[in-house]
């Protein structure tokens, strides 16, 4: 397939990818093969790549249109590229729990791109958990109510003053999000507009209840799912060298970026690529959600 070697790294998800130069301006049977193995792997890796912001920019933009957080401050010339920095100083690093990307919004995004730019001498790696696997793995009972049942997302607890992703931090401009976030309802199962897998669709940084029920309630079905979709065997481990790049799918994977390099800084920098507005008419089956009892 456009001369990419694709090599699988765990059962659940996750290959890395060789043979393939980012930087360059690539054919479109390339990018349609890179988007095959995204979307059949879930998260791809690349090593060695010498991406500036702008061939970041420009590689990510062959996959959907990008995306400008609205809390987090991109780079002055470059708004959509998110520069995610720990200085040796700070205490608190950002993805430092499990989540998915952007399940606050209307529309979430589809995928990230994450470029290796400065590591710590040792830890800094990123975890990834399949939620199609986590999905497959329940029981037919569970997973026919799963489907009936809508969850509500917010911003508001990771990004508010209190939160984790606003904890200061010397480098990154987190804005608070206090009051300025909506709630969004999405399925708690999503079938994938690309494979037509099916995947659980709530994480612990943004899912706030499941819709129409009770807080307790929610938080007994939430606990479960959150427990059940991190089980090892769901997930995959990426270890990053300068220069490597990650590509996970936001649609069926949780990630989380550890936090075990105190004193030393690492450096990365984020593309979040939405989907096309041809596949949000036709997949976003968002609503804003009612007030909480
Ligand atoms: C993120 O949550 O996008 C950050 C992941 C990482 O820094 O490894």
């Amino acid at each position: 397939m456009a001369g990419l070697k694709i090599r699988k790294l765990a059962g659940a998800l996750g290959a890395e990818i060789s043979g393939v130069d980012l930087a360059k301006d690539l054919s479109d049977q390339t990018i349609a093969a890179i988007r095959e193995a995204f979307v059949t792997h879930q998260v791809i890796f690349f090593r060695d790549q010498a991406l500036s912001p702008e061939r970041q920019l420009a590689f990510g933009r062959r996959f959907g249109p990008l995306n400008i957080h609205p809390y987090v401050t991109g780079m002055d010339a470059h708004p959509e590229v998110m520069e995610i920095v720990k200085e040796p100083e700070d205490k608190v690093n950002f993805g430092g729990g499990w989540h998915s990307d952007m399940s606050f919004l209307e529309n979430p995004s589809i995928g990230s791109i994450l470029y290796a730019v400065d590591l710590p001498s040792f830890g800094g790696d990123t975890l990834f958990a399949s939620q199609a696997a986590a999905y497959d793995a329940l029981s037919p009972g569970l997973k026919a109510t799963l489907e009936t049942l809508n969850a509500v997302h917010s911003a508001g607890r990771e990004y508010s003053s209190q939160g984790h992703s606003a904890q200061s931090r010397k480098t990154m401009k987190v804005v608070e999000a206090e009051g300025a976030v909506g709630e969004f309802v999405h399925p708690v199962v999503k079938v994938h507009p690309e494979t037509g897998r099916k995947a659980l669709y709530v994480n612990p940084a943004f899912t706030m209840r499941i819709e129409g029920w009770s807080r307790r309630e929610s938080k007994a079905l939430l606990d479960f799912l959150f427990e059940h979709s991190r089980y090892e065997a769901f997930t995959c481990r990426f270890s990053w060298t300068p220069g490597s790049v990650a590509f996970w799918d936001n649609r069926s994977v949780w990630h989380f970026a550890l936090n075990d390099y105190p004193g030393e800084r690492r450096h990365m920098r984020r593309v979040t690529v939405d989907a096309w507005p041809s596949e949000v008419a036709t997949t976003s089956a968002a609503r804003v959600s009612e007030p909480a009892e």
